[in-house]
């Protein structure tokens, strides 16, 4: 299938908002753009079972809750092929936060890039982008937790180690 202009899907946000040069980078056989309501069939899911179960959901029940946050609140991206094929995707979910003048903070959150293109700094476009685009809506820092053996990805990305992270679950 030939990759769908930007101009003929319903987009999470405006595509100006990711930085021109990630694109640039990316080269010509590669596309990113903001998550579209129709992607469930363009391998989203797919792509998110590299980071844990994303069990399918039904094509309607993707769109009629996509975006499943506020556009204002919620970016998420992905990288696609040119036959219309989504490689790789992340997350940046804006906090409004009362302290610091009532200050942003982004938070990245579920990276993942396919198996088959891993190691071609998909990752980093991503991370790249997101924090782009955390910048470019005034947020005062971007944070995100991950394990152990991806704390060198994030160093490479120019992220890092502060703080702890702690769970709770029920
Ligand atoms: N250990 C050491 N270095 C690494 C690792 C690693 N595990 N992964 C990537 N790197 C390095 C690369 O070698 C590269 O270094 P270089 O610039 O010196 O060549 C640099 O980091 C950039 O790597 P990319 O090619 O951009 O990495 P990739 O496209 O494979 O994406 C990712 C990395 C997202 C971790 C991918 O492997 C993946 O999807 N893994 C499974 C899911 C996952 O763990 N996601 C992250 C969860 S944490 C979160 O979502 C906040």
């Amino acid at each position: 299938m030939p990759l769908t202009p930007n101009s003929s899907l319903e987009l999470l946000f405006p595509p100006s908002l990711i930085p021109s040069s990630i694109q640039a980078k990316l080269g010509s056989d590669l596309h990113i753009r903001p998550l579209a309501s129709t992607d469930h069939k363009r391998g989203h899911l797919e792509v998110l079972r590299v980071l844990t179960q994303a069990p399918d959901v039904s094509a309607d029940s993707y769109t009629s809750t996509t975006p499943p946050f506020h556009p204002a609140t919620y970016y998420t991206i992905v990288i696609l092929t040119l036959s219309d094929e989504i490689i790789a995707v992340g997350s940046l979910f804006v906090e409004r936060k009362f302290l610091r003048s009532l200050g942003l903070v982004g938070h990245i959150e579920d990276i993942a890039v396919s198996e088959k293109v891993q190691g071609r700094k998909l990752g980093l476009r991503i991370i790249e982008a997101l924090t782009g685009i955390s910048e470019s809506v005034g947020c005062y820092k971007t944070i995100l937790n991950c394990s152990d053996k991806n704390i060198p990805f994030y160093e490479k990305c120019g992220f890092e180690k502060k703080e702890n992270e702690m769970v709770s679950s029920p």
